[in-house]
């Protein structure tokens, strides 16, 4: 949710912050702009749309400035335009500023500031914000450093922000809270940006800036400040990333690429941690924390979007396999809804981006109150992880593709591991039934990689269906998220109205959509719902809805009702939904394409939700 980049160094600034903007894109794609420092002056270019608008632009113009800021937008205050897309000058055009957040309090800034004369262009938070800044300088007679720690004093809300000045033509100024910094260290130069990606083909050495910080980045030194003046040593961090994971490769979009990584993503996130032989599963965040899992009696779950769903997943196996109440919340109900939380109860929170900016200030309130923080991560170094008691990192790699897939499935696939390891804590279920989830578990990269063998018969399937209006996802028990799930791909990618439902609620409402024009996707693998699901199938058949079944090999049952069967291979039953969304987000991709969407980049959407 916007991106920011910056350069100071020895080369030129404009191919690094072009080249960061690209990579940053899917945190917002509604405008972008830049900003160089000149000969004594600030220029800033910006244009409503992709980078590429803003690329043409840029290279009709001659570079020379070795020090840069640029921005990806994803709207907040005001509309997308060229006059709302950041960077934004101060009045007296010696400040420009970028920024990642909201200004909460920004509305009496402003008119406090316009009473004293101060113009505004556009109707952002963060043009007030620079202004501000500004005031305090010339009104305190105070160096930029004070006047911006004294305006971060006074701001509410969350910011990522840098600030170049006409003034200090060796210095870019960074400060954050709540919206992610990360800052890498090369010879003699320094690469700034809201993620690791811009950064990684530069140097694997880097720092994340906390909240409440304040950064002076020259060419060659890097201070750290809090908002009380005083310096912090920055922790170095060796980057664990590597290009080519950052790259679309031989294919053609993201969205595809992380489909087909799937084999090999939750293979890594199994890797090392079953023990077969032993019937163990390694993680050694519970094993840390092994007494406090034992005791408890509680577990919450929060996250949003896609994450929320593998909460739901986690509510079912936990609760049927360990025996414990799970509740599952999301993140921006719980932070404001006063929920109930006690010393020793376990608070999940489930996020790719580590960055989700309700999931966040949840956890801040929940671990307050005395809750563990148990994180079920993929980006480590994330804000997140970072304020996690302990947890398990998903390793699924960089997700760019704005819909998550890989990421999902990685969070499926910790959750399972996560519940055999409580499960063993609680002695809950019989070591032979733990046996049996990990030999599926050993098999599960392979039966994965089978669907993604077939996917020509789920391009034929989208071919029948992408021209629908509306859409509905039914399934039972486990593989009711995977219904959320598929629903939400759809409607994420294809802008197609797509509904998830337990199959039975369906009878309560949804079933006054059925007609012959409705395409009605079912998840029936094998478990122990799958005779009821076949009664909800019926229903759907006598209503004439165009049934498309998502069945296990062999069950010959589904052909009653459609030929659109798509068969995935046989497995543990609360392992089913980690193969069942596969071929669910391969329709949702071939439909996308189909109407000539761009699947990594849906509209309104922004990968890394870090504003509320
Ligand atoms: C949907 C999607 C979003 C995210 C949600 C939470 O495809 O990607 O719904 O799941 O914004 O993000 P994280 O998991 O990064 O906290």
């Amino acid at each position: 949710m916007c991106g920011i980049v910056g350069y100071i160094g020895t080369d030129l600034a404009f191919p690094f912050v072009l080249k960061g903007l690209k990579r940053l894109e899917y945190r917002g794609y509604d405008s972008s702009g830049m900003a160089f420092l000149n000969k004594n002056q600030i220029d800033i270019t910006k244009s409503v749309g992709k980078i590429s608008q803003l690329e043409d632009l840029m290279l009709s113009k001659t570079h020379t400035s070795k020090i840069g800021i640029g921005h990806t937008r994803w709207a907040t205050h005001g509309e997308p335009s060229d006059r709302n897309a950041h960077p934004f000058y101060s009045n007296s055009k010696k400040l420009a500023i970028i920024h990642n957040g909201i200004i909460e309090n920004y509305a009496i800034i402003k008119k406090e500031l316009q009473n004293k004369g101060f113009q505004f262009e556009s109707d952002t938070d963060t043009e007030v914000l620079i202004n501000f800044i500004e005031n305090i300088q010339q009104e305190n007679q105070v160096s930029l450093e004070k006047s911006l720690r004294i305006a971060l004093q006074k701001i509410r809300g969350a910011y990522c922000i840098l600030i170049i000045s006409v003034d200090h033509p060796d210095t870019i100024f960074a400060a954050r809270k709540g919206s992610p910094l990360v800052i890498g260290i090369g010879n003699n130069t320094h690469y700034i940006a809201s993620d690791a990606s811009p950064i990684v083909e530069f140097t694997k050495e880097v720092i994340y800036v906390n909240d409440y910080q304040i950064a002076i980045i020259k060419s060659d030194e890097l201070i750290l400040k809090n908002l009380g003046n005083e310096t912090i040593t920055p922790q170095i961090t060796k980057l664990d990333l590597e290009i080519t994971s950052i790259d679309k490769g031989i294919y053609d979009d993201f969205m595809l690429k992380e489909i087909e990584e799937q084999p090999f993503t939750v293979f890594d996130c199994l890797r090392g941690r079953l023990d077969f032989k032993n019937c163990n599963i390694k993680l050694s965040g519970v094993e840390e924390f092994e007494q406090q899992f034992k005791q408890t009696q509680k577990i919450t779950i929060i996250a949003c979007g896609t994450s929320w769903h593998a909460g739901i997943y986690g509510k079912y196996i936990i609760e049927t396999f360990c025996r414990i109440p799970v509740e599952v919340d999301y993140a921006s109900e719980y932070r404001y809804r006063n929920p109930i939380i006690k010393k020793g109860d376990i608070l999940i929170p489930i996020s790719q981006s580590g960055e989700t900016a309700d999931t966040l200030t949840a956890i801040e309130a929940a671990k307050k109150d005395g809750a563990l923080i148990f994180g079920i991560i993929n980006v480590a170094g994330s804000s997140i992880a970072r304020i996690c008691h302990a947890g398990i990192y998903t390793h699924s790699g960089v997700e760019i593709g704005v819909a998550s897939t890989k990421a999902y499935t990685g969070q499926l696939t910790a959750l399972v591991l996560f519940t055999l390891k409580l499960a063993l804590i609680k002695e809950s279920i019989s070591k032979q039934q733990i046996l049996e989830v990990i030999d599926h578990l050993q098999i599960l990269p392979t039966q994965i990689q089978k669907i993604i063998d077939q996917k020509d018969q789920l391009k034929s399937m989208a071919e029948k269906i992408y021209a629908a209006p509306n859409m509905l996802y039914l399934g039972r028990g486990f593989n009711f998220p995977t219904a959320l799930e598929g629903a939400l791909k759809m409607k994420e990618v294809t802008y197609i109205h797509a509904e998830g439902y337990p199959a039975a609620e369906m009878k309560h409402g949804p079933i006054a959509l059925v007609n012959e024009n409705l395409p009605v996707v079912f998840i029936a693998p094998k478990d122990n719902y799958l005779e009821k699901l076949y009664s909800n199938i019926q229903e759907i058949n006598a209503r004439k809805g165009k049934i498309i079944i998502i069945a296990n090999e062999q069950d010959t049952n589904a052909l009653q009702y459609t030929n659109e069967v798509f068969y995935i291979p046989n497995s543990h039953e609360i392992l089913n939904p980690i193969l069942s969304i596969i071929p669910l987000q391969l329709l949702s991709y071939f439909v996308g394409k189909l109407k000539h969407l761009d699947v990594d980049k849906p509209r309104n959407l922004a990968k890394s939700v870090t504003v509320e």
